[in-house]
């Protein structure tokens, strides 16, 4: 396992099935960082609202305030804990979920709530002795981390992206999750500024782990590469 000693944020943006996950809990697993997927955080809300019976127009603001989100670290991975239970992925990535997750994530409110949790989760990762934190989402160098370290955005292009949601086995309309993600006011899906932009298409996950890995060691990399 590789070590580095100062710790150092790395923020990962793309779309949907972009290879955002597999990359990051790759490099999270080589260099030690603790690894946190925020999609999981605005779908916990979504499952949290749509048990409530509230619907994305509903008044939220209450509901919200009640909610309690917390984290536990299973290896690299810091989980998503709603009122101190551990959410079963499984039941993050239903259809109903899938379906309406973008919807509530546009919501101003539901982003302030997720955004000062987010950011505490560098403090966690120091407490618990990582050697730094890797952050996935679509606003992650752009809102929530814009002084990052290493800020990267990935991309696929769509038949590459559906074939990966097909394999595990997902009804996910990524492209309609892209469209309201890039749409909306608060916090739209760009590219970060100063983010390296890598076509994960055109690699093998091996070699985006490597080349981020590269990266993150400050090792030069070719240009052609990403
Ligand atoms: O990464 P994912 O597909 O699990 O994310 C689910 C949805 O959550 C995505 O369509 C938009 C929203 N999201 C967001 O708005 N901001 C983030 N930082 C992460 C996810």
């Amino acid at each position: 396992m590789c070590q580095t000693t100062a710790f150092k944020i790395v923020s990962v943006d793309g779309g949907a099935a972009s290879g955002k996950s597999s990359t990051s809990r790759g490099v999270a697993a080589q260099l030690n960082l603790m690894h946190v997927d925020t999609g999981s955080h605005y779908r916990a809300v979504t499952l949290a609202c749509i048990e409530a019976g509230l619907a994305p127009e509903a008044p939220l603001q209450a509901f919200l305030d009640s909610l309690e989100l917390g984290t536990q670290t299973i290896g690299n991975s810091a989980r998503i804990c709603l009122n101190g239970a551990l959410v079963e992925d499984s039941r993050l990535r239903t259809d109903a979920v899938n379906a309406a997750v973008s919807h509530f994530a546009a919501l101003p409110q539901v982003r302030e709530k997720v955004k000062q949790f987010q950011r505490a989760q560098a403090a966690l990762a120091r407490k618990e002795s990582f050697a730094g934190l890797i952050m996935e989402g679509r606003d992650i160098g752009s809102v929530i981390f814009p002084d990052a370290d290493l800020k990267l955005y990935l991309q696929a292009d769509e038949a590459t992206r559906a074939a990966r949601r097909k394999e595990e086995g997902q009804n996910d309309a990524i492209s309609k999750r892209d469209e309201l993600d890039k749409a909306r006011k608060t916090a739209p899906l760009t590219i970060p500024e100063g983010a390296i932009v890598i076509n994960t298409g055109k690699h093998s996950l091996e070699e985006v782990i490597r080349l981020v890995v590269e990266l993150y060691v400050g090792n030069p990399i070719n240009p052609s590469d990403l």
